[in-house]
């Protein structure tokens, strides 16, 4: 029985998301949780005729407890979304606590569950995520991820047109963080780049950084990117969930890096630490399988060219600000 549970499941992520993971052939239960809206989008989602079965849950009556109970993935896109003018940093006052407060229902619920973080600003929340678990004993880092996977999405998408490519066919890593200039999209080993001009190549690295600006401006105040983040959660999420099923496969995600114990981490600190920094976090391709994150997949850090290098001391610089303040927050 593999139980799914996305919590903000009625926003503008949460219903896109639900509908894609109520579609999916591995997952026997998903639960829903919001602080609103949701006794809707369950009872609309529970005519689909797939074969899960479907829960939705309101905060009342220990709601939270009753959609963690039992669940093996926990998917998270609550929280608010950018307006025109903002960085993501600036959501942090209003997410943070959101993200600790459901972080404390995974540790007490659902304390083995993988969990994929979606709420900005991802390069803290993750941090807090990872102080409650550690504060409980229940901190796996194979088992927390950022999200990360839009950018992957989008550096496919948008170095396919370049490169006369077909996007499903390519898989960009994208290293550092999930904002602006930590966001650092690996393109030079992509056969054919080296047919892109030096003003090719920083203005595509700039629409991947900012890609999710472009969005947000397009939106004028309705919100940020929600129906092509549902699609790049699920891909992560199809992954987590065939990996529990022993298929193996490999993402880029924001992990934890201080863990011997996970294979490539101290690799990943050691050349990390050569673009300037001690970071705990790090979003880079990992390998995943039954247990969750198997690997860090450092070698793509050995391959970077002096562009991409620049770009890594930069991202890597801002990173650290970042994940120090998620981690203040529960730490003090
Ligand atoms: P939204 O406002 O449309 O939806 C958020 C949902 O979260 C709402 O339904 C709200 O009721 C719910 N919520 C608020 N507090 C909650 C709580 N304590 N428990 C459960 N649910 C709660 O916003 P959205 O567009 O879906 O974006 C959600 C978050 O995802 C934002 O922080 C946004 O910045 C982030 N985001 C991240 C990425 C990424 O690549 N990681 C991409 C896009 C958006
Ligand atoms: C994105 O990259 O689209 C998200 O992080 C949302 C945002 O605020 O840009």
């Amino acid at each position: 029985m593999t139980k799914v549970t996305i919590c903000g499941a009625a926003g503008g992520i949460g219903q896109p998301l639900s509908l894609l993971v109520k579609l999916h052939p591995l997952v026997d239960q998903l639960s829903l949780f919001d602080v609103v809206n949701v006794p809707g989008v369950g009872a609309d989602l529970s005519h689909i005729d797939t074969d899960s079965s479907l829960e939705s849950f309101l905060p009342a009556d220990d709601g939270l407890a009753k959609a963690l109970k039992d669940s093996d993935l926990v998917i998270i896109p609550a929280g608010v979304p950018r307006k025109p003018g903002m960085s993501r940093d600036d959501l942090f006052n209003i997410n943070a606590g959101i993200v600790r407060d459901l972080a404390v229902g995974v540790a007490t619920h659902a304390p083995k569950a993988f969990v994929l973080v979606i709420s900005n600003p991802v390069n803290s929340t993750v941090p807090i995520f990872k102080e409650v678990l550690a504060k409980h004993g229940v901190f796996d880092p194979r088992r927390l991820l950022g999200v990360t996977t839009l950018d992957c999405v989008r550096s496919n998408t948008f170095v396919a047109g370049l490169l006369g490519a077909k996007a499903s066919k390519l898989d960009v890593a994208v290293v550092g963080g999930h904002s602006g200039e930590t966001i650092v999209p690996l393109f030079s080993s992509l056969p054919g780049y080296s047919k892109l001009s030096d003003a090719e190549v920083d203005a595509l690295v700039h629409r991947v950084q900012y890609g999710g600006d472009e969005v947000v401006q397009a939106k004028n105040g309705a919100g940020s990117a929600t129906l092509s983040m549902a699609y790049a959660g699920y891909k992560l999420a199809d992954q987590i969930l065939k990996g529990l099923n022993g298929e193996k496969s490999t993402s880029s995600a924001f992990v934890y890096l201080k863990d011997d114990s996970l294979s490539g981490a101290k690799e990943t600190r050691a050349l990390v630490g050569k673009f300037g920094g001690e970071l705990d976090f790090f979003a880079i391709p990992v390998g995943l399988g039954p247990k969750g994150v198997e690997s860090i997949e450092y070698g793509v850090l050995e391959k970077v060219n002096a562009k991409e290098e620049e770009l890594l001391k930069v991202a890597v610089g801002q990173l650290g600000v970042n994940i120090a303040k998620g981690t203040a927050f529960i730490k003090g």
